[in-house]
This record gives structure tokens, sequence and C-alpha cells, in this order.
């Protein structure tokens, strides 16, 4: 699958962020990064909690950590897990309430050696809650 050297960025950006996922509980590691419209990159990792429901998915964090710093909207997400995951409900209704357009949003699924898939983010979510 070939991608832009900006899309190639972001899913980097998303490999590296996975080795800090904080996953002692379920021992799933996720990796995610959001490009903002003045084309920074801003990446997350999941984060786990002894209280389970506590524990925050890669996307969000990466979605909060653009948004604290005034730099969305988004638009382009990677997501890179072992085995090519695709991000939850909860996250696609977060990301969707800060891309710029979900049907240009491009989702980049990736796995630390190849990328498997891209959706349009509208694709993922359609007839989202706006
Ligand atoms: N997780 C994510 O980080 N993103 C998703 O889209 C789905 C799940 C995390 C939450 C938890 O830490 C682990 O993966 C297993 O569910």
């Amino acid at each position: 699958m070939t991608l832009t050297p900006e899309e190639q960025a972001l899913v980097e950006a998303a490999r590296q962020v996975r080795a800090n996922a904080y996953t002692p509980y379920s021992r799933y590691m996720v990796g995610a990064a959001v490009r903002t419209a003045d084309g920074r990159i801003f990446a997350g990792c999941n984060i786990e909690n002894a209280s389970y429901g506590l524990s925050i998915c890669a996307e969000r964090v990466a979605v909060f950590r653009a948004v604290a710093e005034g730099a969305h909207p988004i638009e382009a997400v990677a997501v890179v897990t072992a085995d090519g995951a695709t991000p939850c409900g909860a996250c696609r209704q977060v990301l969707i309430e800060f891309a710029s357009n979900p049907a240009q949003c491009r989702v980049i699924i990736a796995t630390p050696e190849v990328v498997v898939a891209q959706y349009a983010l509208a694709e993922l979510l359609p007839h989202a809650f706006r």
C-alpha cells in the first residue's frame, strides 16, 4: 500500500509511541498518531489501570493531546497494533468530533511491519452523532 511521505511519518509516529503503551492487564499494545491541520503530529498509546474501566485507548490519548495544544482539526490518523486492529467505537466517535471532514480523513491501519488497510473515517462510523 503506497503512502505519501506525510502518511509514512504518521505511521512511524504511531509505531514509536506504541513502545510506551502501559498494558500490564491486557498486554495489548496500541500506538496512534493524528495529524492536525497545521501539519503537526500528536501521538498516543493506550494506558491501562488496575481499575480496568479507567483505561484509555491510544487514539483518544492522541486526540486529547492535540486538542489540549489547541491543534485541531484532525486530518489523518494512524493506528498500530500487532494484528492490524481498527479503532473501537468510542474512539471513532471522538475522532469524528475533531475531524475537519470525516469523509476525507484517512485512517491508516498498520502493524509494526506493514500497512494493512486504509479507510475514510466516515466509513468507520457512518451516520455518526454530531
Ligand atoms: N485499545 C486501544 O488502545 N484502542 C482501541 O481502539 C481498542 C482498544 C486498548 C484498550 C486496552 O488497553 C487494550 O487495547 C485492550 O482492549
